[in-house]
């Protein structure tokens, strides 16, 4: 089946060559037996969005992948209706199809990537949601594996965790999900601006990540707390500047049975990488590599992590938020300028998403 869209359907795109732009199309989307028709409201910006094409080959195609839309059309026998409000996000890989970027005004998304939004979170922040709490879920349940919230409520970690980045949408995200889960001790690193805001959100220690002392004070702290050694640590940015903060973790974690965790693909091995999109298998062509490699699929850890989301989406508002989601005003052109610069991780702290119809 395919769909028409029945107006002009703007969307950001990355060429064969890797050139970014804005286009309109009237071309119909092909509707796969289990999917959905989306007519788009919000699609929410994240770093990959850009760096997908650049760094891991992932072009000719339509840019994003989180949205808050409405249904238009749902398969014979689904859950979803015409009208429904839903969020979620798209697959990925090279040879994503152009139908799947969330960057533009209509969309099909796969009817077990979506969920409902419920009153009690606003679609701007259903738009921002998805990727990042799925791979902080990912990160805490599937990695560490601390019981998913309100699954063992007796559950209390005393032994201090690391959370590199905390005021990243990830790290946002993995902070909540640690202090719902029940670890006790949560040290974070932020710019200063950004303590508060970490405190009340449930981290219990937070370090300017830019402070030469910043590993000696956090040993310090962790000695202070007198409560083992860190044991877990998730590096929620993988910044290569001013020093890679992969190498700062490191030489937090004292514990060789320490579990590391870093968001981006790192040369140390011992960090695993978390996944938001671990349903299916993922094929990627890395920058300078000839052939392309595929990460299998983790199914059940998947669908851990989306339990993971629904619980935040359940509880948003009220014990999980992203603090900052700006919606952006302005043409398409200026909202591909801010999707360049989240993808060169310069835009700083908060999440954007675009309203659409782009205009
Ligand atoms: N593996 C996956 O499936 C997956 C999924 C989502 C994201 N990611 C990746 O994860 C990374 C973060 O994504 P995001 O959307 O959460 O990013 P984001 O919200 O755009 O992160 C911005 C924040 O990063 C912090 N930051 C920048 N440099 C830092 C440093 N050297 N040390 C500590 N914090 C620093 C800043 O914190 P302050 O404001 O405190 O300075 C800034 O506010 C990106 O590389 C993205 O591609 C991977």
């Amino acid at each position: 089946m395919s769909f028409t869209p029945p107006k002009t359907n703007r969307r950001l795109y990355v060429d064969a060559d890797c050139n970014f732009s804005v286009r309109d199309t009237s071309s119909p989307l092909l509707v796969g037996d289990n999917e959905l028709v989306i007519e788009n409201i919000y699609s929410g910006v994240n770093p990959a969005d850009t760096k997908h094409a650049t760094i891991l080959g992932i072009r000719a195609t339509t840019l994003g992948y989180d949205f808050c839309g409405r249904v238009l059309s749902s398969p014979p026998g689904s859950s979803f209706k015409q009208g429904d409000v839903v969020a979620g996000l798209t697959p990925s890989g090279l040879g994503r199809a152009e139908k799947y970027g969330t960057h533009q005004d209509y969309l099909i998304c796969p009817e077990d990537m979506a969920f409902k939004v419920p009153g009690n979170l606003p679609e701007a922040h259903a738009a921002s949601l998805p990727v990042v709490a799925l791979v902080a879920a990912d990160a805490m349940f599937n990695f560490f594996k601390f019981p998913l919230p309100g699954s063992n409520d007796s559950f209390v970690h005393q032994q201090p965790i690391l959370i590199w980045g905390g005021s990243s949408s990830a790290g946002l995200c993995a902070v909540q999900f640690a202090r719902a889960s029940g670890c006790r001790n949560i040290i974070v690193t932020a710019s200063p601006a950004r303590h508060d805001m970490l405190k009340s959100l449930g981290a219990t220690h937070v370090f300017d990540y830019k402070s030469p002392t910043v590993v000696d004070d956090i040993l310090l702290t962790v000695k202070a707390l007198d409560q083992g050694p860190i044991g877990h640590a998730f590096d929620a940015v993988c910044a290569v500047e001013p020093t890679p903060s992969a190498a700062l973790v490191s030489q937090c974690v004292k514990d060789p049975a320490a579990i590391l965790v870093g968001i981006t693909i790192l040369k140390d091995e011992r960090f695993k990488l978390p996944f938001s999109l671990a349903k299916d298998d993922w094929t990627i062509r890395v920058n300078g590599h000839a052939n392309p490699i595929t990460i299998p699929a983790r199914p059940d850890d998947y669908w851990k992590s989306w339990s993971a989301l629904q619980w935040a989406v359940a509880n948003y508002g009220q014990g999980f938020e992203l603090p900052h989601v700006e919606v952006l005003e302005g043409s398409a052109e200026h909202v591909l300028r801010e999707v360049i610069q989240v993808g060169n991780l310069s835009r700083g702290f908060g999440k954007i998403v675009a309203r659409h119809p782009l205009s």
